[in-house]
């Protein structure tokens, strides 16, 4: 008989739920993202995320199940988000895996969402019948996380989902997360929430458009696999603001957005030459910086495998990018499809399986940890 978990993941602005067999075999996943509610206050605003789960929170759960074709009953443990993240939110997500836990008698497994995303990779790698070898570097990217980390075997049976894995921090965000940068940008350029997507595609095509800046790379005192965008993000700022060009552009790209044109397709041809050149330039600055400490950190380590994952592990040229690095270091690279990169419950349920099978358990006395540590 299979194992089955019950993922419960509420601790940002997605509201999701998964079943997943055995920490690999993805029965259902559903994530209902509350980018439209956030939309015009460009970025998320934890009151209403909060809210917002509280709606989603039921039918999400009964739809993972409907789709898994189970009943609350047929479920052997349930695994939910314990942080980091947003205290409110995740208290949501918290609250109502305890209560099913407790009135089901089964265990309840707290997770770590950082762990998460590192398990995103290996359900994507099974699905694709890959395997990541450890030990492996594991870059974290997102609108709220740039983390770097160590993963290594705990036990000796390091390819079993169940595994026991342990984890070391090697660098992370000083103060802004990539996707952050990315949506700060993106909001100052009049191109909308969030920035990714559209900044993606906008460098895409960005050929044969001049620089009209250069940033170099980013120079960190101490620890040289932290990571920093802030400066780059302030010096895009500087850059727009001393730029007179760019202020009719972004005013009909704003007016765009305020129809609710926000589409790649309506706001490209609403970018001139110069502002493409400076999006593919930023998007170097960010790419080259995440790629350049991930290999240096692997290479350090001697690692085999790189695995990447977050929202901004879904960006093109970062792919692209990282798949020829490793290749050319003789190191395997692993990334989650969009839908597993992103904030999901079915990498929690994964997380949990491992952690079930190494008795890390709750009680009803869990509670949000909004800054909880992987290591
Ligand atoms: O993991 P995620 O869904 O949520 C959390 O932040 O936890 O990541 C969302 C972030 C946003 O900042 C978004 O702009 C960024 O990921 N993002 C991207 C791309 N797609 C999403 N950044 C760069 N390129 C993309 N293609
Ligand atoms: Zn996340």
């Amino acid at each position: 008989m299979s194992t089955r978990i019950l993922g419960i993941e509420s601790s940002c602005d997605e509201t999701a739920a998964a079943v997943v067999a055995d920490g690999r075999e993805i029965l259902s996943s559903v994530v209902a993202s509350q980018i439209d509610v956030h939309r015009k206050y460009g970025g998320v605003v934890p009151e209403l995320a909060s809210r917002e789960h509280l709606r989603q929170i039921v039918p999400v759960v009964r739809e993972a199940l409907a789709q898994a074709g189970m009943k609350l009953a047929d479920v052997d443990a349930i695994g939910v988000t314990q942080g980091p993240g947003l205290v409110g939110a995740l208290l949501v997500g918290i609250t109502y895996g305890k209560t099913l836990a407790h009135s089901l008698g089964k265990p309840l497994v707290p997770v770590n969402h950082l762990e998460g995303h590192v398990h995103a990779v290996f359900l994507e790698a099974h699905k694709a019948g890959r395997s990541a070898k450890l030990p492996a570097v594991c870059l974290i990217v997102s609108g709220g996380h740039t983390v770097l980390y160590e993963v290594k075997p705990g036990d000796s049976n390091a390819q079993d989902a169940g595994a026991k894995l342990v984890y070391r921090k090697l660098g992370q965000t000083r103060d802004d997360a990539a996707g952050e940068a990315y949506d700060k940008v993106a909001k100052l350029l009049g191109l909308g929430y969030p920035g990714g997507p559209i900044l993606d595609r906008l460098a895409e095509v960005s050929n044969g458009a001049p620089a009209p800046v250069k940033f170099g790379p980013t120079k960190m005192k101490g620890n040289a696999l932290d990571f920093s965008f802030s400066g780059l993000k302030t010096a895009v700022l500087y850059h727009v603001r001393e730029t007179a060009e760019y202020k009719d552009e972004i005013r009909k790209r704003e007016e765009s957005l305020a129809r609710g044109e926000r589409k790649f397709e309506q706001l490209f041809p609403l970018c001139g030459p110069k502002t493409l050149g400076l999006v593919r330039e930023f998007q170097n600055a960010v790419v080259r910086d995440l790629v350049e400490r991930t290999l240096s950190a692997a290479e350090q380590l001697s690692a085999e495998s790189i695995l990447v994952s977050g929202g901004v592990a879904a960006n093109s040229q970062l792919r692209a990018t990282f798949e020829a690095r490793a290749k050319a270091a003789g190191m395997d690279v692993f990334f989650p499809s969009r839908a597993l990169s992103t904030d999901n419950a079915a990498m929690i349920a994964a997380a949990a399986y491992s952690r079930l099978r190494n008795g890390i358990l709750a009680d009803v006395t869990l509670n949000a940890d909004p800054s909880l540590a992987l290591a």
